[in-house]
């Protein structure tokens, strides 16, 4: 006999009808209801859709991979649209597919490389102000240090010296609105917007300029799509910028003081951490070619997105009706996905709440299911700054990690932050003490 299973209308999921958004009450639902299993069904309160929440690596993979045609981005990417216009954290179909070829070749290998020179003076230079510090005994706000130090290298890597006339002209860091105010509203993306005419005024120049540069502007002004054969215009290219300012920035940071965090307060991991940088052959500071030496340090931080990805939640839309198992995903439903939560499944992560770096040794994650650890997305839609962001943090961390250590004077548990960004709810205060 032949049995024939018809699909079950929905998953489980919570009596009370609920519209998720980035938010910390979104966030402390979900804990909650992450329980009912790989996917969860939430009626909608305001909202017309229905939506799901994806908990299993298979329905991520088939979301973000597999069947990624039938999902555009989703809740939530209408304000930061108000942010960063039609740039590619945004934009869909066909023209985000264009433009992102357009932006890629900025993020080959290579340029990376050849940024790492840029970014290890940045470094150099809070070098100097941080032994101050610590001569000086003064407590020091590694969040706002960490916020100050990921703002300027990825200015400095679309800018590179066109940054210093800025800061010229300006009299001071005109972008430094994203650091200073922590509101990600109306008001922010006002301020934030008006500075397209400083980028714009920086792209003419260039373009009169016969001189190219290396820089993430550099090479997106130089190049063309390969079907239209046609470079970007003016606005693409302002979007493009704001983008990846603002996609290039907060994340980057909270890593950054996520792990002088969990150096501070884990005294072995941090014992093994300094003992790779003492071996390791640089002399003043590392190099790019010096990261490889470094592998303790990735995976540190690796395991610190895994337990704080800074992009904690993201969204989809179903274009069409999907199939997710045994259920029916109707055309228009919205999908979340939560970093967060897919990082702390048990039947994963042995022990999830155990910060653990030889997780990430490289036999570890060829053992486990790929798409169980997705700081960076998966897909075609994955950050295009994955490589950027792990080589600026190793950069930071194996030259500071050469001069100091770090007390913590918070309390040992951190309260989060769950906006757009998974932040420290605080400021976290260091006293610097050097080696
Ligand atoms: C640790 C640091 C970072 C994390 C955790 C991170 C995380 C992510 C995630 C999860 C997405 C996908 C969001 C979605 O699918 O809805 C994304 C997209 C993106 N990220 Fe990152 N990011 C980081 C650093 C960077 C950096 C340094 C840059 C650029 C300088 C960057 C630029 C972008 C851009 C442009 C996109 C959109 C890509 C596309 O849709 O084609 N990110 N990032």
């Amino acid at each position: 006999m032949t049995l024939i299973t018809t699909p079950s209308t929905l998953p489980p999921g919570p009596a009370e009808p609920y519209d998720m958004q980035t938010n910390a009450a979104s966030f402390a639902h979900l804990s909650d209801w992450v329980g009912y299993g790989d996917i969860l069904y939430i009626k909608p309160q305001q909202r017309k859709a229905p939506t799901f929440v994806l908990n299993h690596p298979d329905y991520v993979k088939h979301v973000l991979v597999g069947n990624h045609a039938n999902y555009h981005k989703g809740v939530g990417f209408e304000r930061v649209k108000m942010l960063l216009g039609n740039g590619i954290i945004v934009s869909d179909g066909p023209f985000w597919r264009r433009q992102r070829r357009r932006v890629q070749p900025a993020f080959d290998r290579s340029v990376i490389a050849g940024l790492a020179d840029e970014i290890k003076h940045i470094n150099l230079r809070l070098l100097a102000r941080w032994q101050d510090s610590a001569r000086n005994h003064e407590v020091v706000n590694i969040t706002a240090a960490t916020n100050d130090l990921a703002l300027e290298i990825v200015l400095r890597a679309i800018f590179s010296d066109d940054f210093d006339r800025l800061l010229a002209e300006q009299g001071t860091n005109p972008f430094a609105c994203l650091v200073d105010d922590n509101r990600r509203d109306l008001k922010l993306a006002v301020k934030f917007r008006a500075l397209t005419k400083l980028v714009a005024e920086v792209i003419a120049r260039r373009r009169q300029s016969k001189r190219s540069k290396q820089d993430f502007l550099g090479i997106m002004l130089a190049t063309t799509d390969k079907d239209s054969r046609s470079a970007m215009l003016d606005k693409e290219l302002i979007d493009e910028v704001m983008t990846l300012i603002v996609a290039g920035s907060e994340t980057s940071a909270t890593t950054m003081n996520w792990t002088w965090y969990v150096l501070a307060v884990y005294p072995e991991i941090a014992a093994r951490f300094y003992a790779e940088i003492d071996a390791a052959s640089f002399s003043a500071a590392p190099e790019y070619l010096h990261l490889p030496e470094l592998d303790y340090s990735r995976q540190i931080i690796e395991e610190v997105l895994r337990l704080y990805p800074p992009v904690w939640l993201y969204s989809r839309k179903a274009l069409g009706e999907d199939r997710l198992g045994d259920y029916v995903i109707p055309a228009g439903a919205d999908i979340f996905i939560s970093p967060y939560y897919l990082h702390r499944l048990p039947q994963f992560w042995p022990q999830p709440e155990l910060f653990d770096p030889a997780r990430f040794s490289e036999a570890a994650i060829k053992a486990r299911h790929k798409f169980v650890y997705i700081p960076f997305s998966a897909g075609p839609r994955r950050c295009i700054g994955d490589f950027f962001a792990l080589v600026e943090a190793q950069l930071h961390f194996g030259l500071m990690g050469r001069h100091f250590r770090m007390e913590y004077l918070g309390e040992r548990v951190v309260e989060l932050a769950p906006e757009v960004n998974l932040r420290s709810k605080h400021p976290l205060m260091m006293r610097i003490h050097e080696r």
